[in-house]
């Protein structure tokens, strides 16, 4: 298909704008499910993708089917019963700049490569650093290289984001490393339930598993601060290194918080790099309400933090900050005479600084979802999916047939249906059931050794009459379930 031939811009956009439109309002209504599974091989038939993919689209309907089915079947965030990963419900128009990006192509690593998405990354890592206090410039305009500034990066993902990291507290400990491998006596104490992407990141840097020293957790599997004193004491008599101390804002599975201040206070003390990961919990520096969680926070050498989790960005968009801008500098320290040219360039270059060469204009999307209503209006909305959980929670408490095992600290809780089977598997199986009737769609996860359902109310639409009516659901589910 030929786009000019076929007014492509003029008929075939405003077409798919229109299809867009009505599946965010038909999801939001309650219209369509949250999501129909089916089997990949029927799928994509369905796509008529074996003929498109020779022949290219003929003509603007094949477009358009393929643009319809397509949107059938996903899973339909923008529907207030979307309760399940932690993945944002975008604003309806958070898509445009992936939209422009998609047809500038200008990647945001190198500022000459896309001075206008670079330009907005710095703006906006300028007003994450200053909601930690890291920011020392007079206004986020000011692009200058204050010695006492901290400094951050946006990167494809909080996985991605933890590797830049820990590799940064690598690089501060043992600058060595990077040339000669990683010191074997380095070890990195955090708390049992840290994601598992922090795993992957001391496998990554060739440290083996063994180097993760847990630091014990209590029954809502959160951080035992007087056990990280006993780790430290234990490794370090060991002849251990600690490279960093990891904390969880909050825990993927739970939500909760670990003690931050206490773990910065003790980093401190000991001179150890804090690394916390923020991906999900970060948000709550925005909330007058919330940011009590993150007392202590400013203490960390790194967070991380995830826009397209919390803010309503698209997927993806992490930022990886560091309260001592050298910590960043020092990372990475590849060469690349096509690249890295540190004294000429002009405006800002975040190449150097992540593990990715070419990247997406992440910024853009950042910035512009703010754009669209305000700052105030992303606030508003975490308070009201932060206070959305501690209403579940209540009116959870008040059903003599279900059960939640702590009050919510974020948008997430783990709860389980008691009126039928408690068993574990039984748990799980209703989890399959309740999805498989494309109405809600929830997780479950572990916690303390136990199988719990799960929601991250995500949705800002989601209210209270929904969660009553996923009790229903549950419950209507569960006495369909035939147990021995
Ligand atoms: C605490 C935490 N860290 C890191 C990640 C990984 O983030 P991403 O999915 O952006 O790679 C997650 C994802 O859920 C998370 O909950």
């Amino acid at each position: 298909m030929k786009n000019a031939d076929h007014n492509f811009w003029e008929t075939t956009v405003p077409k798919i704008g229109e299809m867009l439109a009505q599946y965010v309002n038909r999801s939001q209504k309650l219209e369509t499910q949250v999501l129909q599974q089916q089997e990949p091989s029927q799928l994509i038939k369905d796509l008529n993708t074996e003929q498109l993919f020779r022949a290219g689209f003929k003509n603007q309907e094949e477009v358009l089917e393929f643009t319809q089915t397509y949107l059938k079947n996903t899973n339909h965030l923008h529907h207030p019963h979307y309760m399940g990963h932690q993945v944002a419900v975008p604003h309806p128009i958070s898509g445009i700049p992936d939209w422009i990006h998609g047809t500038a192509n200008n990647p945001s690593s190198l500022y000459e490569m896309g001075p206008a998405g670079g330009a907005l990354e710095g703006f906006m890592i300028h007003w994450m650093l200053d909601k930690l206090g890291w920011f020392k410039g007079s206004n986020y305009t000011d692009f200058n290289r204050y010695p006492d500034n901290g400094s951050g990066v946006l990167t494809h993902g909080g996985s991605v984001a933890n590797l830049t990291a820990l590799s940064a507290a690598r690089a501060a400990i043992a600058p060595e490393a990077w040339t000669e491998g990683t010191p074997s006596d380095l070890v990195i104490l955090g708390p049992s339930t840290s994601h598992y992407s922090i795993a992957r990141a001391i496998s990554i840097m060739g440290m083996g598993q063994k180097a993760y020293i847990p630091v014990e957790v209590d029954s809502n599997e959160v951080m035992i601060i007087e056990d990280l004193e006993s780790v430290y004491t234990e490794e370090t008599k060991k002849g251990k290194r600690i490279m960093a101390v990891v904390a969880n804002a909050c825990a993927t599975s739970t939500g909760l918080y670990d003690p931050l201040e206490a773990i910065g206070q003790f980093c401190e003390k000991n001179k150890l790099w804090y690394h916390v990961d923020g991906a999900h919990g970060a948000v709550a520096l925005l909330s007058d309400k919330e940011k009590n969680h993150l007392k202590g926070i400013e203490k960390a050498d790194s967070l991380i933090w995830d826009a397209h989790k919390m803010m309503r960005v698209p997927a993806l968009c992490t930022a990886v900050l560091f309260k001592n801008q050298w910590h960043q500098f020092n990372n990475f320290k590849q060469k690349g005479s096509y690249v890295f040219h540190p004294h000429e360039v002009v405006g800002m270059d975040s190449m150097p600084y992540t593990v990715e060469c070419t990247k997406s204009a992440l910024g853009t999307k950042l910035f512009w979802t703010f754009a669209l209503e305000g700052e105030q209006k992303i606030i508003d909305y975490v308070d009201h999916c932060y206070q959305l959980a501690l209403d579940f929670y209540e009116l959870i408490q008040s059903q003599a047939d279900f059960d939640a095992p702590y009050v919510p600290e974020s948008n997430i809780l783990c709860f389980r249906y008691e009126g039928k089977n408690p068993s574990d598997a039984f748990q799980l199986q209703l989890r399959y059931q309740l999805i498989e009737t494309g109405d809600f769609y929830i997780t479950s996860c572990e916690m303390n050794h136990k199988r719990y359902l799960r929601v991250v109310l995500i949705h800002p639409e989601t209210q209270i009459k929904h969660l009553i009516a996923l009790l229903d659901k549950i419950r209507i589910v569960a006495s369909q379930i035939v147990t021995d």
